[in-house]
């Protein structure tokens, strides 16, 4: 039996809510229905509407989809470069209080009194792991020790801001969320040091970073052998090699077909060679 306090354990995927504005409460809804059961937000009104992931929540609760104790809810510490000017703190006060106001506005967009997981959205520098950073970072600590968030992460990191980020001493995060480039290795380095440490490493953009992928004749292959789209085959990839994709698909079938990809089978072989397909 599951209470309000047996949170959901980490998900195999992640629905994502990014630029979704006024379709942000039927398509979360539309998400829950079709059996995704992790949603990713932020507090962060120029990209997300995270009042609008409330409200969707909501409605699959009435219609008894899901309950709370089913879902895992990430959501977002944005700092106010990143944000127009809705911002869900007062810019004027520290860091840190900003942190815990952003928390408190973002449980109330969700209509809960707890997230799975809250993510600093991107280091404060493109370069490096700063003091403000350092702030931020111990504030979602007080706010996890408080209750408010079960597990932390960090957005838009290189290795070298997660190794300065360990050089401080700071407790790890248990998720680092990047924009997946396939050119990149896919985020080689950075999965590399996730594995390594154990934390969870969140892949957004895995269909639109890498379109010359979906193209590739090894991808239409490996699809029409397992009777799959080549979308498919991208997120069953990034499954099998450890990573926990974001969709954010707007249509009920792509939700499906996004949802299917983990039960293909692919082999080892095909593993390995779209790794090293494009870098
Ligand atoms: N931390 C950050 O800074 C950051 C930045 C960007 C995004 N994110 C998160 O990641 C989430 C996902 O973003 P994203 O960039 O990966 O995706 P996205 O921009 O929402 O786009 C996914 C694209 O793939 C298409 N698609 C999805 N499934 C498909 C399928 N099975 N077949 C064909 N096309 C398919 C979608 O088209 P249809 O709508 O037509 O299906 C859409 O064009 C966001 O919503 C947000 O939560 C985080």
């Amino acid at each position: 039996m599951t209470t309000a306090r047996s949170p959901a354990p980490v998900p195999d995927f992640l629905y994502g809510t990014a630029w979704k504005e006024d379709r942000t409460v039927a398509l979360t809804e539309l998400a829950l229905r079709m059996g995704f059961r992790a949603i990713d937000t932020a507090n962060q009104r120029r990209h997300y509407v995270e009042a609008g992931v409330g409200e969707g929540l909501a409605a699959a609760y009435r219609a008894g989809v899901v309950t709370r104790a089913d879902l895992f809810l990430q959501t977002k510490f944005t700092y106010q470069r990143g944000q127009d000017h809705r911002l869900p703190f007062d810019p004027s006060a520290p860091l840190a209080t900003q942190v815990a106001q952003s928390m408190a506005s973002s449980l109330e967009h969700l209509g809960t009194d707890y997230v799975d997981s809250y993510v600093l959205h991107g280091p404060a520098s493109g370069y490096d792991w700063t003091d403000d950073d350092a702030e931020v970072w111990a504030a979602m600590v007080k706010e996890r020790d408080a209750g408010r968030a079960r597990l932390l992460g960090v957005s838009n990191v290189s290795f070298e801001h997660l190794e300065q980020m360990a050089a401080t001493g700071a407790e790890a995060p248990a998720f680092v969320q990047n924009r997946c480039f396939a050119r990149f290795g896919w985020d080689r380095d950075v999965r590399a040091f996730c594995h390594d440490r154990r934390i969870v490493y969140q892949g957004f953009s895995l269909l639109t970073a890498n379109p010359e992928v979906l193209r590739h004749p090894l991808l239409a292959r490996i699809a029409a052998r397992a009777g799959a789209t080549p979308a498919q085959v991208v997120f069953r990839f990034a499954l099998a090699v450890g990573m926990l994709p974001l969709t954010g698909t707007t249509n009920a079938e792509h939700m499906k077909q996004d949802l299917a990809s983990r039960d293909l089978s692919i082999s080892a072989d095909e593993v390995g060679a779209i790794e090293s397909l494009a870098g």
